[in-house]
């Protein structure tokens, strides 16, 4: 399991990913923004009091001098103080210039006269500050903000003003106002989770349908194609499943005709064979002349059997990978003056010119011999067959850096054989296909020359596996050259 991944499934991990992340950011966001709103809100409401303070003092300023020059009674002032603590919806105290409590509308029982000078928020007033105070308030059993101003009539300094506002107001508030900061961090992280859910649902679903379509085609359905849309990593995941599902396509279908190409091959000479013993059984047998030609056919047919039954042997195992070849340093050049002396009898046998165009000091190649070796002879045996009674065949061999433009072999170091006949040609239409099994041209079919078309099939397989290159060209009516480069091999390959 990953560790930067421990999820079951792509849609929990993100889920949970966005999740944790939008939990932690958004938490963080909305407690430090909170803190600091709230802090910034107390303030606020603080300075709004101290201000209230003031404009009340500036009020009371007029009937507080009545009041102290006996213009007005106690229950006048009264009067003036709670219809100005209505107006402005805040309860008021007052005190004289002593410190001494005058009233309080919030705690009308309270005595008059009560020295309350030693309370913090007097004292500061008594000395001429506005300011504000929290602090517990005995009477309310509670924490309460106390702003103060010192009230003055002209230059006189005639007593002090006081509001007070009960903190579990203050935080009341706050608290509101954190419900809605919450609220607002959860909807945001209700929008998330759907938000992350249908992408995490847009994500998977390609990989879900990408994995029927690779289910229907383990079960056979070779014909499974995706659509090529989307975020461009899963247009290169269906472009390779695309080329994939291509690929193993034509290869059942190359398997397919590989079999059948085979079972045809097989079956004719089977028939032959079977018609012969036949026909051999039912008294041609008494017949010495047409046994002896039926007993030739039937070993001809055997021969023919057991040379394709060979080629497709050996077809399968180079094409199965299975066998890797044995590859030794070799000199091409000594090895084809073996097949050529090989071939010479078969060769005067058709009444042609069998020959070999080498330099003695050619570089040697690194290649299996055995399958050399049938690579020349398949080549060679075709330049036989191919060519008319008093044809010359060679085989040419040089050391090559860079290839002819006709030949689409890179720049290189290469040994270049080369086997040219001067025998009819390959049809221009034919020269494509020539390397492709069971291929043979219509004239080579026609005259039945006894091949199955493996053998340049076979030379193909074999050069691929070395890493080489091979081609034919070919002039009508003037023979032909089939040739096949492999890599020389470099001074540190020998050692
Ligand atoms: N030297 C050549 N001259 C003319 N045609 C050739 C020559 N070599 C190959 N061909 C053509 O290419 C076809 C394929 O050759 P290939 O060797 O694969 O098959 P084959 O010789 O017909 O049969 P097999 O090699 O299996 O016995 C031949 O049938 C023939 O038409
Ligand atoms: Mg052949």
């Amino acid at each position: 399991m990953n560790i930067f991944f421990p999820f079951k499934s792509l849609r929990s991990g993100l889920l949970t990913t966005y999740l944790v992340l939008i939990a932690v950011s958004l938490g963080l966001l909305a407690w430090r923004v909170g803190a600091s709103l709230d802090a910034s809100r107390f303030s606020e409401t603080k300075r709004d009091q101290e201000g209230r303070a003031i404009l009340a003092a500036g009020v009371a300023g007029d009937w507080m001098v009545n009041y102290r020059d006996q213009k007005m009674d106690h229950t006048q002032l009264w009067d003036e103080t709670l219809t100005l603590a209505r107006e402005i919806n805040q309860s008021i105290a007052l005190f004289d210039s002593q410190g001494r409590l005058l009233l309080d509308t919030e705690h009308p029982t309270e005595p008059i006269g009560l020295d309350e000078s030693t309370l913090p928020e007097v004292n500061a007033a008594l000395q001429g500050q506005s300011t504000t105070i929290v602090r517990y308030d005995d009477d309310d059993h509670g924490d309460a903000m106390f702003s103060v101003s010192p009230i003055r009539f002209g230059r006189d300094f005639i007593g002090v003003l006081r509001l007070e506002l009960r903190m579990s107001l203050v935080e009341q508030t706050s608290f509101q106002f954190w419900v809605r900061i919450i609220g607002a961090t959860l909807l945001a992280a209700l929008v998330t989770i759907i938000v992350s859910l249908l992408f995490a649902r847009a994500l998977t679903d390609p990989l879900a349908r990408i994995s029927r379509a690779a289910n229907a085609m383990a079960n056979g359905d070779l014909k499974q194609r995706l659509q090529v849309n989307g975020p461009i990593e899963y247009q290169r995941l269906s472009n390779s499943f695309n080329f994939m599902a291509e690929r193993i396509s034509r290869v059942m279908d190359d398997q397919r005709a590989f079999v059948a190409n085979a079972a045809h091959e097989l079956r004719t000479p089977l028939t032959t064979i079977r018609l012969r013993a036949e026909a051999l059984s039912e008294g041609a047998k008494d017949e010495p002349e047409v046994a002896t030609q039926f007993l030739s056919d039937i070993s001809n047919e055997t021969e023919r059997l057991s040379r394709l039954v060979d080629q497709l042997l050996s077809l399968s195992r180079l094409e199965s990978g299975l066998v890797e070849p044995r590859r030794v340093p070799l000199a091409l050049n000594t090895l084809a003056k073996q097949v050529i002396h090989d071939y010479a009898m078969r060769a005067q046998e058709a009444r042609l010119v069998l020959r070999l165009n080498a330099p003695e000091s050619l570089p040697v190649v690194n290649a299996d011999a055995d399958q050399m070796r049938q690579v020349m002879i398949n080549l060679i045996s075709n330049s036989i067959k191919f060519t008319r009674a008093g044809g010359t065949i060679t085989v040419e061999m040089a050391a090559r850096k860079q290839a002819h433009s006709s030949e689409n072999l890179p720049a290189g170091n290469w040994v270049v054989t080369t086997v040219c006949d001067s025998g009819e040609g390959i049809p221009a239409e034919d020269l494509p296909h020539i390397f492709e099994r069971f291929y043979r041209s219509d004239k080579a079919r026609a005259r039945d020359t006894g091949g199955a078309g493996l053998g340049l099939a076979i030379v193909k397989s074999i050069i691929d596996t070395h890493a080489g290159y091979v081609w034919a060209t070919s002039e009508r009516g003037k023979g032909s050259r089939i040739a096949f480069a492999l890599p020389q091999t470099q001074p540190k390959d020998l050692s």
